[in-house]
């Protein structure tokens, strides 16, 4: 298990060029767009804020050429007031800014965090085999903060620190176009370097990203398998991944800061030795008496005014680049396609001659889409007439692919070949929900959500009333526990409720099957944690239920298999043999030895 979360992540690309990073963040416009107006008008809210803080210097040459030079109290006082509402309204303005945009981000982040949810709930099962858990989660949590965080400051500043800029140099130059020059020689050094630190950021962003994800992963299965991990003692070695993943983690993050530090260096030195120099270059056309004292004042306090738009530019790109590789990480989960219901009335295949109604397959073929590519497929010909009312036992080896092929009628795979039919209807061009309405469930591993005791039975049938819930618990005989539990069937169960027995989550699974009164039954061997005696009393309750029901029942023990009118052996990848259980243990040797216990090839002697 330790070693799951270095499995390569399915999405692992670490070579992004910096074009795409802006084309990266282009995607998002879908989201942004309902708030553009409010967006747009904070950053020019902003942009003018910004400018009037390139004024001041402007009157601060006036105080300093006029009333200053000829000592005049009342004109000082003046420009001190000026300067004190200019400094008044760039505040102002600024709090506006924040205030604009603080609710309309907040909705954009859940905005895109529903999106998510709402594609992963309906991305295939296949999707989900293939990625880890705590990558999604991360992506749903951490990355969308990142993007809130963009939204709300790089977005805007990255504009209104590059109009600021472009506003001071004109008026730098306008003052004085020789010092300007001294002062704006470092643009393009500095404009390379910006450049070549985005493509090495943008990638060590998207691999920081990568790891918290796959930390994420370690530390939910830690969470979920905590019994498994103490009970094997495995708690020390499960740290040490933990730990080893973290250590990665924050070598990430300090080649991060690495490069965030050697940029802002380079940011914050190179002006300041350009302000340096031009001061030095002003101070001597001061003496020469070429130039005023005023505008040596408000050309380096335009300079310094300045400094903060400069400066900032290193960590918005940064911020950006992180951005930016959260934008892709998102997409690449949202443009993975979703299922596709099938178009309604396309013409399916006509059932095949004599069958009619019941559960048909007809040479259903499959494998999983990760399966080693030179390896059969794991269903080779299935071809198996379940009539309508019947109960059909799946008798196999472990292993053999009963519960791949019983997750194909709910449509949680579709075949690679082949067909099904229910009741004469093409499983193709039924649509996911019909099918699913349809038909209903028992899964091998019975699951129960952080609900009611109740409700987890009634997702079985959202509209069943009480009555329904009753009978569905009699027949799972779930009835006397759950009646038992501290609050009955309002009790919570599951993760964050009364923990349940291995036998009492399974008949709360069958019940939730059966609650709906299905035309189809599906039973992943639905019993094998009961014990001999409640075994037989669900059985017997099962076989009212299962008397006007189609059902195919996955059944390692005899006990299970005599619910059912005949049997069907699963064996090579197709039905090797159809009858019932009498005329198979005297016919089939692979069925007597699967039944006696002894077991065939990797057969069920751990039962
Ligand atoms: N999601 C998956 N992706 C790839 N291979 C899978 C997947 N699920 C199952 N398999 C493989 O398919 C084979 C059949 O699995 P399946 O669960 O259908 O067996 P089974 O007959 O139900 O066994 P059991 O009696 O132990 O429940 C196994 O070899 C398994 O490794
Ligand atoms: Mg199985």
């Amino acid at each position: 298990m330790a070693d799951t979360a270095q499995t390569t992540n399915p999405t692992d690309r670490t070579d992004r060029d910096q074009h795409s990073a802006v084309r990266s963040l282009l995607r998002l416009w879908p989201f942004i767009r309902p708030v553009r107006v409010r967006l747009g008008t904070a950053a020019c809210v902003a942009v003018l804020a910004s400018c009037i803080s390139l004024v001041i210097p402007l009157v601060l040459k006036w105080l300093v050429d006029g009333p200053v030079a000829e000592r005049d109290p009342g004109g000082a006082w003046l420009g001190g007031a000026f300067l004190l509402l200019l400094g008044l309204a760039e505040a102002l303005l600024f709090g506006l800014r924040r205030w604009l945009v603080a609710r309309p981000l907040a909705g954009v982040e859940a905005a895109m965090r529903a999106a998510l949810y709402r594609h992963v709930q309906r991305l295939p099962v296949a999707f989900h085999d293939r990625w880890p858990s705590g990558q999604l989660l991360s992506r749903g949590t951490t990355d969308l903060q990142l993007l809130r965080m963009f939204f709300a400051f790089p977005m805007t500043f990255l504009l209104v620190n590059g109009v600021t800029i472009l506003v001071g140099a004109v008026i730098l130059m306008v003052q004085r176009w020789s010092l300007g020059l001294v002062l704006l020689a470092p643009v393009v050094p500095l404009m390379v370097l910006c450049s070549v630190f985005e493509a090495k950021y943008g990638r060590a962003a998207r691999r920081a990203q990568d790891q918290v994800g796959d930390l994420t992963t370690v530390v939910e299965e830690s969470v979920l398998g905590i019994r498994v991990l103490k009970g094997f003692g495995r708690h020390r070695s499960q740290a040490r991944a933990f730990r080893e993943l973290t250590r990665e983690l924050r070598a990430t993050e300090l080649g991060k800061a690495r490069l965030l530090a050697w940029i802002w260096g380079c940011i914050t030195a190179l002006p300041e030795l350009a302000i340096g120099g031009a001061l030095v270059c002003g101070a001597v056309q001061v003496a020469d008496g070429q130039l005023s004292a005023g505008t040596l004042v408000a050309f380096l306090s335009t300079a310094l005014a300045l400094r903060w738009p400069v400066d900032s530019i290193g960590f918005l790109l940064a911020m950006s680049n992180e951005a930016a590789a959260a934008t892709d990480r998102f997409f690449e989960v949202m443009d993975e396609p979703a299922v596709e219901e099938a178009a309604a009335g396309a013409p399916g295949a006509a059932a095949p001659e004599g069958t009619g109604k019941g559960l048909v397959f007809s040479g259903v073929a499959f494998r999983y889409p990760d399966a080693p590519p030179d390896s059969p497929p794991l269903l080779r010909d299935v071809t198996l007439h379940i009539r309508p009312g019947e109960t059909m036992a799946l008798v196999g080896a472990t292993g053999s692919g009963k519960t791949t092929l019983t997750a194909l009628v709910p449509r949680l795979y579709d075949p690679t070949a082949g067909r099904i039919f229910l009741d004469g209807r093409d499983l193709a061009t039924i649509g996911r929900d019909e099918a699913r309405a349809m038909v209903a469930v028992a899964f091998e591993e019975p699951t129960l959500f952080s609900a009611t005791a109740a409700e987890n039975v009634l997702m079985g049938d959202e509209g069943a009333q009480e009555a329904e819930l009753r009978r569905a618990l009699a027949v799972a005989r779930a009835d006397g526990f759950v009646d038992a539990l501290p609050q009955g069937g309002a009790t919570q169960v599951g993760e964050q409720g009364l923990s349940l027995s291995g036998g009492q989550r399974q008949r709360l699974a069958l019940a939730r099957a059966v609650v709906g009164r299905p035309r189809f039954l599906i039973l992943d061997d639905p019993l094998s944690a009961l014990d001999v005696h409640t075994e037989a009393l669900v059985e017997a309750a099962l076989r009212q239920v299962l008397s006007d029901t189609t059902a195919l029942v996955v059944a390692h023990r005899p006990s299970t298999v005599l619910l059912a009118d005949r049997v069907a052996l699963l064996s090579g990848g197709r039905i090797a043999a159809v009858g019932t259980h009498h005329a198979l243990l005297r016919d089939h040797p692979e069925y007597a030895a699967l039944m006696s216990g002894e077991g065939s090839g990797e057969g069920e002697n751990d039962r």
